[in-house]
């Protein structure tokens, strides 16, 4: 059985909202030092499993590595014995002895989990059908750098109720905004009792700060019937109705133009291309907080 002192990241809720804040802060420190990252993986290596799609997650998480002076390597379903002839617990037993962490990307939320239980060494949640915390810790960086802050301000979401969505509400809760969701009435069951949401788009529109989508297909739902969500794309209409200086964001990839309209995508309001770019930051200091442990040798630690 794993160490309860591993620093796994694998849902926002399970962290010390502290911890989370103070991630965010060695996020924009990093940010800063772009050109110049400290070496603070040096002789560490990170290991990188995808049961799905990726571009951002696995580039990001690669490059964050490597810039801070660590290694990677990055596995795919079809090429591992994982989950299939050999079991989840064997694979993290074995992993935990050659590499110091693990990103994972998979559907099932309940096989992370239970590889963080039987792993020596930090898991990290690269995305599951449950959520997609390392989106949010980027996505709370960008609302920070355009809004100041995310407390107190009006976050509305538009679509589906999928894993970007739980993790805002998730978010909402730690970083203390409203977080409104405006979807199609048969979604409302999906959505978490104490979540605020609304069938009428325009009402989560106005007074907004953030608005905030998501592909109405999510990895594996491929096929999937999208007219119900048409009142829900974000457009100039919507964007109308919120705050002056409110943004748009959304993790990427857009399905062209169903979820956005390009004029909003492509519009000055749009954050789209920072908020990709602040899951490398994001990243770095979820991989310095992970590593930044008792018998875990970080070269300089970043002191969390
Ligand atoms: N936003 C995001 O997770 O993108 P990828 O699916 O490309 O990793
Ligand atoms: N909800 C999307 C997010 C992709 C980054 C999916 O699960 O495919």
């Amino acid at each position: 059985m794993s160490d309860n002192n591993i620093r796994h990241f694998l849902d926002l809720p399970e962290i010390d909202p502290e911890i989370l804040k103070s991630i965010i802060k060695h996020a924009h420190a990093l940010k800063a030092e772009k050109f110049s990252p400290p070496q603070i993986m040096e002789g560490l290596s990170l290991a990188m499993i995808f049961d799905k799609l990726s571009t951002r997650t696995r580039v990001s998480f690669d490059i964050a590595m490597k810039q801070l002076g660590g290694h990677t390597v990055v596995m795919t379903k079809g090429e591992m014995q994982f989950g299939g002839a050999e079991s989840i617990e064997s694979t993290a037993r074995v992993l935990s002895r050659y590499v110091d962490a693990i990103m994972v990307r998979m559907s099932d939320h309940g096989k992370l989990a239970e590889l963080a239980k039987y792993a020596d060494i930090p898991i990290i949640n690269g995305m599951t059908d449950k959520s997609h915390p390392c989106q949010i810790m980027a996505d709370i960086m960008t609302i920070e750098e355009n809004l100041q802050s995310a407390k107190g301000k009006k976050i509305a979401w538009f679509g589906d109720y999928n894993n970007v969505s739980q993790s805002y509400i998730d978010a909402s809760k730690i970083w203390d905004f409203e977080f409104i969701m405006a979807l199609p009435e048969d979604l409302n069951k999906n959505v978490p009792s104490d979540t605020n949401f609304t069938n009428d788009a325009k009402k989560a529109a106005k007074g907004a700060d953030v608005l905030v989508t998501d592909t109405w297909v999510s990895l594996g739902q491929e096929g999937k019937n999208i007219e119900k969500f048409w009142p829900f794309q974000v457009n100039a209409e919507l964007i109308s109705l919120a705050n002056e200086g409110a943004i748009f964001m959304h993790c990427l990839p857009i399905h062209e133009w169903e979820e956005v309209s390009e004029d909003v995508a492509k519009s000055t309001a749009s954050v789209i291309f920072d908020e990709a770019e602040n899951r490398l930051h994001a990243q770095k200091a979820i991989l310095a907080w992970c590593l930044e442990n008792t018998g875990v040798r970080l070269s300089k630690p970043l002191g969390f």
